[in-house]
């Protein structure tokens, strides 16, 4: 039985080059903050406990994860990321395996941490790759036999030290009990006067333990974010897997350079998606669904064959199949369309169900409104629910139709199979099968004359 893995993610960093007043690890990949996709992937490993080394931004991190179930360490004063680790051991058990993770580098993949844990064998671990500009990596330093024998940092190493290719990411593991002993000798003279956790490599060498290694499935995955221009990269290499991943399972992506998931979208058989969408939190397209370009889509779910026509905004909605919407349609939080309803260029529904086959093909706004099947709502037909201090609902039965620009004041309701007249105003119900209008009296003014514009 291998021991419990415990994870310390190290987040206490400041993140100088953001030149930003928010916590760097609260800046968001994909919508959600890079410390989370972190979390996130400790979660995935099944760690028995993850602890996050938080400093800068104080509890402002901390309290950005209210139910993410870690423990939170406090590193007050930044002394280096050995000096890190240290303040997460006194809560780690002796027994544990423990992964150290950067809460600043979100795209490392669980399956290549699983790697790197097989490889150590409840042993140390190093995630190294080989690059060929070593940059501010640390270099891995081996011995003739081609043993890991220390981490020396750049600001240390010598013009040979510098020269070698391949640089240690950070991510390591070791035994809890080891580790502990470890850091308790860690000193800080050096170039930075930093306890290293880099270190604690020479440390277990002295003490006769073979270092094992691993390399990254893809080298992006340990990349770290110092900086907006890293942020956006980071971004864009997160957002191309999304849509790889898409186009994997059959889905047509336009442009995979041209989408932005930022959240889950899961997709039927047959999926079409244009340019420049964003699909926020939950988003779920059936069979056949086709989105034009521009759509921004958050916590919806759609009906197979429906097609949503550009330059739409959609958020906490549900849309049956066959379904038209848009151009310029906004479905606002309570939206619920049943099977083949039309949805029009500027048409706001908020909060209504929309019968099946029904139509608000053209300036409308429906609010709080329970529609039924086969309506046909006239251009500019707007639903008053709102009496400047409540919100009242309105019913319209099966097959009703409204005029152009009518106003239905809530709360009020319009009988099965009504018409209601062009330019009504609905103040009292509206009986089953009958024409109601409201009368105004059409006067033609003769001799009228256009005001003429003073000197
Ligand atoms: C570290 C490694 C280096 C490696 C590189 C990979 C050390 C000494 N060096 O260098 O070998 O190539 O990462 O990116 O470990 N942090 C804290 N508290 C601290 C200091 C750091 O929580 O007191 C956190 C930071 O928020 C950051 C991470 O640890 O997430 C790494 O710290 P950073 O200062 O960026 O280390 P590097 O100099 O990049
Ligand atoms: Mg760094």
């Amino acid at each position: 039985m291998a021991n419990p893995l415990e994870i310390v993610i190290l987040a206490a960093g400041k993140g100088t080059r953001m030149y930003s007043d928010r916590p760097k690890v609260l800046h968001e990949l994909a919508g959600k903050p890079l410390l989370g996709h972190v979390i996130v992937c400790a979660q995935v490993l099944k760690a028995g406990k993850i602890h996050v080394v938080y400093g800068h931004g104080g509890e402002s991190v901390r309290n950005s994860f209210p139910d993410g179930n870690v423990e939170w360490v406090l590193q007050a004063e930044q002394k280096g990321t050995g000096h890190a680790l240290q303040q997460a051991m006194p809560t780690v058990a002796d027994d544990a395996q423990v992964l150290v993770l950067y809460g600043d580098v979100p795209l490392i993949a669980p399956s290549t941490l699983r790697q790197l844990l097989d490889a150590a064998q409840g042993g140390v671990g190093l995630l190294t790759a080989e690059l060929d500009d070593g940059a501010g990596y640390g270099r891995i330093i081996r011995n003739a036999s081609g043993n890991i024998v220390r981490i020396v940092e750049r600001k240390d190493a010598n013009p040979q030290e510098l020269a070698i290719r391949e640089i240690n990411t950070g991510f390591l593991t070791a035994p809890a009990k080891l580790l502990r002993s470890w850091l308790k000798l860690l000193r800080n003279d050096n170039a930075q006067g930093e306890y290293y956790l880099t270190d604690v490599v020479a440390l277990a060498v002295a003490d006769g333990l073979a270092i094992a290694s691993c390399q990254p499935q893809q080298l992006w995955e340990i990349l770290g974010v110092n900086s907006k221009q890293e942020l956006a990269q980071l971004e864009r290499i997160h957002q191309k897997q999304q849509a790889e991943a898409l186009m994997q399972q059959g889905v047509t992506v336009r442009d995979p350079a041209r989408l932005d998931i930022r959240g889950t979208l899961r997709c039927g058989r047959d999926v079409v998606i244009d340019v420049n969408c964003v699909f926020e939190g939950e988003v779920e397209l059936g069979d056949g669904v086709t989105i034009g370009p521009n759509n921004v889509l958050r916590d919806v779910r759609i009906g197979a064959r429906t097609q949503v026509h550009p330059n739409c905004v959609m958020e906490e909605s549900t849309v049956g199949a066959d379904c038209r919407i848009g151009p310029f349609a906004r479905l606002r939080p309570g939206a619920k369309l049943a099977d083949g309803a039309h949805i029009g260029n500027f048409v706001e529904i908020k909060n209504s169900e929309i019968g099946e086959g029904s139509k608000v093909n053209h300036l409308s706004y429906v609010g709080d409104t329970h529609m039924g099947k086969g309506v046909n709502i006239g251009a500019g037909t707007i639903t008053a629910n709102y009496d400047g201090a409540n919100k009242h609902r309105t019913q319209i039965g099966n097959n009703a139709s409204t005029g152009s620009n009518t106003v239905l004041v809530a709360p009020v309701s319009v009988g099965e199979g009504a018409t209601l007249g062009a330019g009504t105003v609905l103040r009292k119900d509206a009986p089953a099968g009958e024409l109601t209008v409201t009368v105004a009296t059409q006067k033609t003014i003769s001799g009228w004359k256009k005001p003429t514009k003073k000197k």
